[in-house]
């Protein structure tokens, strides 16, 4: 399938495994982008420059494909170095970077020089807008339904990604509850040139996370989600567990007059506990609704082009089949 995302990424299929913190190691990018699709190193879960670029050269040697990088500017407890991640980014040869949390205004020259397509994330289309004007190449459109970081507007893929196409001139990808093929057509007819999935990679033979959190995703239904840190605008999607009830219990007895250190426990420093020691119910952690549409851990080659097949079964029979019943 050829669209504008495939043409610019110089990609097989238009699938993009989504930034995600301490999921987006070496091996799972290298495993999309060798399966077609386009792997993303998460840039802040290398603790310092040195670390990305040893990652980055890590995935250079596992895969001859292009891979991004992601660089995330969402309020973290001690701000990071992101020029000297940009320069690691840079000289390990990195083709794409995916932004998100605030405008990548800051690092953007410094990508463009260095000849890197920018694919901006976002949960709006003002925002989407926005790194359209700031010069970004391409969008990934992040709806309610996403892991992680949903925004503060709530507004779903089905409204928000037909109201980005007929906004946008930039080319853009569906992200959040993007799991299938169907999920694929669906994102093209509505507009886009291509999917971004979180979720649904964590769920693969590669992904370099414990057992426990994979099963625990095929387990989950699409009603096993929670908003959190909504008090605090910094509404993060997560998986219900222990903490995050401990966490909303917490939002609904202190209300407006929360503070992060009220909750900081369940949700600071606990990725590393969750996605490799597979402490489950040692910190909230980012799942999407679409955990409800995940049944199983397949290789990044077979999810892959299973998609590909299925989507292309879905146009060539269902849909084309449709116009000739009733022409
Ligand atoms: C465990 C997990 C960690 C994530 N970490 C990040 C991150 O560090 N930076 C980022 O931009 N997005 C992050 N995301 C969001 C994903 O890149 C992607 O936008 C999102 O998962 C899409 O929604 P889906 O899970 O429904 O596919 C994370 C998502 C998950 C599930």
């Amino acid at each position: 399938m050829k669209t504008k995302i495939t043409e610019m990424l110089n990609i097989e299929h238009p699938i993009i495994q989504g930034g995600m913190h301490y999921v987006g190691f070496a091996e799972l990018a290298a495993a999309v982008s060798n399966a077609g699709g386009l792997g993303t190193i998460t840039g802040l879960t290398q603790k310092t420059p040195k670390d990305l670029a040893t990652e980055i050269s890590k995935c250079n040697d596992m895969t001859e494909k292009p891979f991004a990088v992601n660089l995330t500017f969402l309020p973290t407890v001690t701000s990071p170095d992101y020029p000297a991640y940009v320069k690691a980014i840079i000289e390990g040869g990195v083709k794409v970077v995916e932004t998100a949390g605030r405008n990548p205004a800051q690092v953007l020259p410094y990508l463009k020089d260095a000849g890197i397509k920018v694919i901006h994330k976002c949960t709006s289309v003002r925002h989407a807008l926005k790194a359209q004007d700031i010069g970004c190449d391409a969008v990934s459109v992040d709806g309610f339904e996403c892991g992680g970081h949903p925004g503060e507007d709530d507004i779903p893929n089905m409204i928000l990604l037909p109201r980005a196409a007929d906004e946008l001139e930039i080319p853009f990808v569906s992200s959040g509850g993007q799991a299938d093929a169907r999920s694929l057509v669906a994102s093209i007819a509505m507009g886009a040139d291509g999917m971004n999935m979180g979720t649904r990679f964590m769920c693969t033979t590669e992904a370099p996370i414990h057992q426990r959190v994979k099963d625990a995703i095929v387990a989950a239904s699409e009603l096993d989600t929670r908003l959190i840190m909504r008090p605090l605008r910094n509404t993060e999607r997560v998986l219900n567990n222990k903490a995050v009830e401990r966490v909303l219990a917490v939002e609904k007895e202190k209300g407006s007059e929360i503070q992060f250190e009220d909750i900081l426990e369940d949700v600071a420093g606990v990725y590393p506990k969750v996605m490799i020691d597979g402490d489950m119910d040692i910190g909230a952690w980012s799942c999407g609704m679409v955990a409800g549409l995940v049944h199983d851990i397949p290789t990044c080659k077979e999810l892959i082009d299973r998609i590909m097949a299925e989507a292309e079964q879905i146009i060539e029979s269902r849909l084309k089949y449709m116009l000739e019943a009733t022409a």
